[in-house]
């Protein structure tokens, strides 16, 4: 599919070097992307760096005294992340032996892990088939496909989980969600996005109608 190949080839040549994009370690990865599910990457970093530090591994995360954790999470907000994760990390203790699942069917059941969470994981760290589907995705799709239909309607959210998972590519979905993740927090920009200069912009539907300002579309609410 020239979509995914071209994204591919795209994150190759343009994606940013980030700490957690040289591991497969799902412990490291989950750190990474609870953190950055509301926070921007340039803020989310330092917190990363410091809580690898202080537990590097599952087993120190979920040992630590939950007023310890939620001290080095000050800054962050949305504090049940937080405590969330400590409850995570102890039922990966538990249940797991202190080893990481990555399975989506194993992470979807532990705490503050929804879909987005689940499959980012399990495909970064495993390589299990799993399109990962985050407001960089909508994005994306919406106005590659030109889709306007809301993303947040019940028929939107199916329809663009069953495209998103038709373009997975099968060979190497981790590298394929990461690439079309960055490329919509690169490249195709929610604000102002570098149109004329996009390796899509040919086959792209709103750039060619010129609806790039009014997708993805969004019921207020
Ligand atoms: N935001 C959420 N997950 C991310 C990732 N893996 N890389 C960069 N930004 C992200």
């Amino acid at each position: 599919m020239a979509f995914s190949s071209e994204i591919i080839g795209w994150y190759q040549q343009y994606k940013r070097d980030l700490p957690w994009r040289h591991t497969r370690d799902p412990y490291v990865i989950w750190l990474s992307e609870v953190i950055l599910q509301q926070t921007r990457v340039e803020q989310g970093l330092p917190y990363f760096l410091r809580f690898l530090s202080h537990y590097p591994d599952v087993i120190a995360f979920a040992n630590a005294p939950e007023d310890e954790i939620l001290l080095h999470w000050q800054g962050l907000g949305y504090y049940s992340r937080a405590r969330n994760m400590h409850k995570a990390a102890q039922a990966v203790v538990s249940a797991y032996g202190g080893v990481f699942p990555t399975r989506y069917d194993d992470l979807i059941r532990l705490q503050g892990i929804g879909e987005y969470t689940a499959a980012a994981i399990a495909s970064f760290a495993a390589n299990e088939a799993r399109a990962v589907v985050d407001g960089n995705v909508f994005r994306v799709l919406a106005r590659y496909f030109g889709i306007d239909e809301p993303i947040n309607s019940s028929k939107g959210k199916k329809l663009f989980l069953k495209l998103a998972d038709d373009l997975l590519d099968r060979t190497h979905p981790g590298l394929y969600n990461q690439a079309v993740m960055e490329f919509g927090a690169m490249q195709c920009k929610p604000k102002n996005p570098d149109c004329a200069n996009c390796v899509l912009r040919l086959d792209c539907r709103a750039f060619s109608e010129e609806r790039i300002s009014q997708l993805p579309v969004k019921l207020k609410g």
